[in-house]
């Protein structure tokens, strides 16, 4: 039987125990989404929801400067990522500039560390960073060349199937098969592509065998169908990413992990006392309200869809200037509006501006 105990004593949901022998023991990690995924939303997602094993930490970007600043790392600050295992995630080309962060990362603890080859923005791809680094097999193989060796952390890759075609990834499998990676995460589209066609799961088939080390899958998983899908068609895969299908349904990684989706009012009422959370934990990174008045309102971007009328609502509390008046309407939407029953529907965000803001991943 699967039990999952309130712990009354204490605000948030713990999760004390599981006892079941679990449907999938495949790890389910949290996708870094840059400007939603941060420490606050991972420490409310880890407290108030099962399932999610680990986070990849949305990038941090590499700078020119001697010294790493520290204020640059506060999303990694140890004592206030103990809830879920984090992996922190790198973005740059320049192998001096990514040794001086690993050394700053493992200070701090680190001894996993990710390297971001996927994210499709133009004007970072258009400096051979993120995505734009697919087009240059040479360019990444003197990167790692001078980077694996010198690094003390476990290093996996991050990556789209090319940045404009994806014939692309082919002389990148060669060249990452070569050096003593952890995984590569691959997500399969191209960046020029950002989000607006779906996932080109034929493909990652046609390349799954070509990569010597474990490939995890990352995208458009939104619902268990979703899920079951990819796992039962890539059984050697044993790791899948999960980015904006958290916030379609947070609860998908308990529902993957066997536990049954509670009514629609419980779903309601653990995704209010989770906002509740997500807002402690905000206050914590800043003292400004305006912080967590701006920050909401971007969250709301995604979470509009677990309510009908996802469009109106988000319209309407983005043009709330004033907080006290947006936190009272968020309020009645939270108990009032109609929540999308995620036994009987499900969120896909693909073709659509997902955060109803410029996607940047
Ligand atoms: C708003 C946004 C921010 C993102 N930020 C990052 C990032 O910092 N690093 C990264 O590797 N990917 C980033 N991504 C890409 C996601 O990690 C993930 O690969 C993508 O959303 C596809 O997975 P999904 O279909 O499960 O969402 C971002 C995506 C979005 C929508």
């Amino acid at each position: 039987m699967t039990c999952i105990r309130k712990d009354s004593t204490d605000e948030m949901i713990t999760f004390s125990y599981l006892c079941s022998a679990m449907v999938t023991e495949n790890t389910i990690i949290l996708a870094p989404l840059h400007g939603y995924t941060e420490c606050a939303f991972r420490n409310a997602l880890a407290g108030c929801f099962y399932g999610y094993d680990e986070a990849i930490a949305p990038f941090i970007s590499l700078s020119p400067a001697e010294h790493v600043n520290p204020r640059r790392l506060h999303d990694l600050v140890p004592s206030r990522n103990s809830r879920l295992t984090v992996v922190p995630q790198i973005l740059g080309n320049e192998p001096q500039q990514f040794i001086a962060m690993a050394n700053a990362l493992a200070d701090l603890g680190y001894d996993r560390l990710n390297w971001n080859m996927g994210c499709p923005k133009k004007s970072i791809a258009s400096k051979q960073r993120g995505s734009g680094l697919l087009p240059h097999p040479e360019l990444i193989d003197g990167i790692l060349s001078a980077v694996v060796p010198k690094i003390p952390q476990r290093l996996s890759v991050k990556l789209r199937l090319g940045r404009s075609h994806p014939e692309e990834i082919y002389p990148v499998i060669g060249v990452l098969n070569r050096f003593p990676l952890e995984t590569v995460i691959l997500h399969p589209r191209i960046g020029i592509e950002k989000y607006e066609v779906r996932a080109d799961v034929d493909r990652f088939e046609e390349v799954l065998p070509l990569f010597k080390h474990p490939v995890i899958y990352n995208g458009d998983i939104f619902s268990l169908a979703d899920y079951n899908r990819i796992s039962d068609r890539f059984r050697s895969v044993k790791a899948f990413m999960i980015g904006r299908g958290v916030f379609a349904n947070p609860f998908l990684a308990e529902q993957i992990k066997g536990l049954p989706l509670a009514s629609a009012e419980e779903q309601r009422n653990r995704f209010i006392h989770f906002i509740s959370v997500l807002m402690d934990e905000l206050k914590k990174d800043s003292k400004s309200s305006h912080f967590l008045f701006s920050r909401m309102k971007d969250y709301w971007g995604f979470f509009s869809y677990l309510f009908y009328d996802s469009e109106k609502i988000y319209k309407e509390l983005v043009r709330i200037p004033d907080e006290e008046r947006f936190y009272q309407r968020q309020g009645k939407i939270l108990n009032e509006a109609i929540w999308r029953d995620l036994n009987s529907s499900q969120t896909d965000f693909t073709g659509s501006k997902a955060d109803k803001k410029q996607l940047e991943g």
